[in-house]
């Protein structure tokens, strides 16, 4: 009997798993008919006709590289070496006072998610003091799964307040300051996913007080740097501020969103560290860790984004282009606003415009996002969270006025 059942099948005890909750509405919307339909469910930067943008700067760099007949061998573990000083650079500045130091290090990585993974398995492997990570709530949906998947425990510390569809700063603070000394907190470093709202520069400067009095180790996560406010170093404000407070953070970038890089995977994963020995110790590990998971990063990805950062015309006219799309998503965002004043909506819907980045959380309830799908064909996730890349002019008053038909 035992041969009838292994021979028939190797799988037959695997459930069937649930659909991946963003990819479902995708579905969804691919097979509705109706010509006014929107999906604001998908995280990836749509232009003003609602088509995926490839960057001027990206094709200008693709070009060269192109023109230079490079070859493809293997990049080394820890990747291409310009783009890891470029990225560091970017993110705290390249006259901050760890760059000259050389202690920090930095590796490539498949993206924002494969950054996170390699931190949360260095963690797991060399953190001394405790697996226990806290994430905001709520937080990007794949940050439980990767920090488990990694062998970490997950909790979660107050952030949103629903009340105000804004940051619930007092609640932070208590949670925070009750956290197990030298557990690990996670931040998003700005355009805080799914909800849209980031702290302010004063508060940042008390959760960062908490962090060090409690001597909690501080993990950023940095997908949308230069998304936000579309100026880069506004963005890395919380980070640069919490490192010159004797922070020494690890931090996790991705150019999926400001460089429009998506399926190209391109990321790093930096660790500041006390001294340039301890990071080159730290470097060793972190190869170690890297070697057996996949050996070596992509290599084209890296390369357009090096050349647009090392290139001084190409990475001005990338600092254009962000801005350029964070002001149009600013724009929508007032759009939508005085779109539902316009219909004459009495919600106050400030906290529109309050939030900042790709997405927005409406405070829109299950039933009436289930509304919004069932008779307008607008298609998001069932907490209300909308993309705001997928609104343009040309859609954005059909969307308040479905908004408001499902919220007067
Ligand atoms: C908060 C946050 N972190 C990380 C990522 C990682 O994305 P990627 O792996 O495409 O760089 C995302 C993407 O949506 C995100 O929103």
């Amino acid at each position: 009997s035992s041969c009838i059942s292994c021979c028939s099948s190797w799988w037959s005890h695997v459930e069937m798993g649930p659909p991946d909750p963003i990819l479902g509405v995708t579905e969804a919307f691919k097979r509705d008919t109706n010509a006014k339909k929107m999906n604001l469910g998908v995280g990836a930067y749509r232009d003003d006709n609602g088509k995926p943008y490839v960057l001027n700067s990206v094709r200008k760099a693709e070009a060269q590289i192109a023109a230079k007949k490079m070859d493809k061998e293997y990049l080394p573990i820890a990747g291409l070496a310009e783009f890891n000083k470029a990225s560091a650079e970017l993110a705290l500045g390249d006259t901050n006072e760890v760059i000259k130091n050389g202690r920090y290090v930095t590796v490539q990585t498949i993206s924002g998610t494969g950054s996170l993974r390699v931190g949360a398995s260095f963690l797991q492997r060399f953190f001394k003091y405790s697996r226990d990570v806290y994430l905001p709530k709520p937080s990007w949906g794949n940050h439980t799964p990767i920090f488990r998947d990694a062998g970490m425990q997950l909790h979660a510390y107050r952030y949103y307040d629903p009340k105000t569809c804004g940051f619930d700063f007092a609640g932070a603070l208590d949670d925070i300051s009750k956290i197990p000394e030298q557990s690990v907190i996670l931040f998003h470093a700005c355009a805080h996913n799914p909800t849209g709202v980031d702290p302010r520069p004063e508060q940042w400067k008390e959760l960062g007080a908490v962090v060090k009095k409690r001597n909690l180790f501080a993990f950023f996560d940095m997908a949308y740097q230069g998304f936000a406010s579309g100026d880069i170093n506004r963005d890395s404000w919380a980070v640069r501020h919490f490192i010159e407070q004797g922070i020494n953070v690890v931090l996790s970038q991705s150019y999926a969103k400001n460089m429009g890089l998506y399926g190209e995977r391109v990321g790093a994963f930096s660790v500041i560290c006390k001294d340039a020995d301890e990071a080159k110790r730290v470097e060793s590990q972190l190869k170690i860790l890297i070697r057996p998971m996949y050996s070596n990063p992509p290599i084209n990805g890296a390369r357009i984004a090096a050349t647009i950062l090392t290139a001084p015309d190409l990475r001005k006219e990338w600092l254009e282009e962000v801005k350029g799309m964070a002001d149009r998503i600013i724009g929508m965002r007032k759009q939508l606003v005085a779109n539902l004043k316009k219909e004459g909506s009495s919600h106050n819907w400030q906290h529109i415009t309050d939030q900042i980045g790709m997405f927005c959380y409406t405070g829109l309830k299950p039933e009436q996002v289930e509304q919004l799908t069932k008779e307008f064909s607008i298609y998001m996730t069932k907490d209300g969270r909308i993309s705001m890349a997928g609104v343009t002019s040309g859609n954005v008053n059909y969307l308040a006025g479905a908004i408001h038909q499902v919220s007067k």
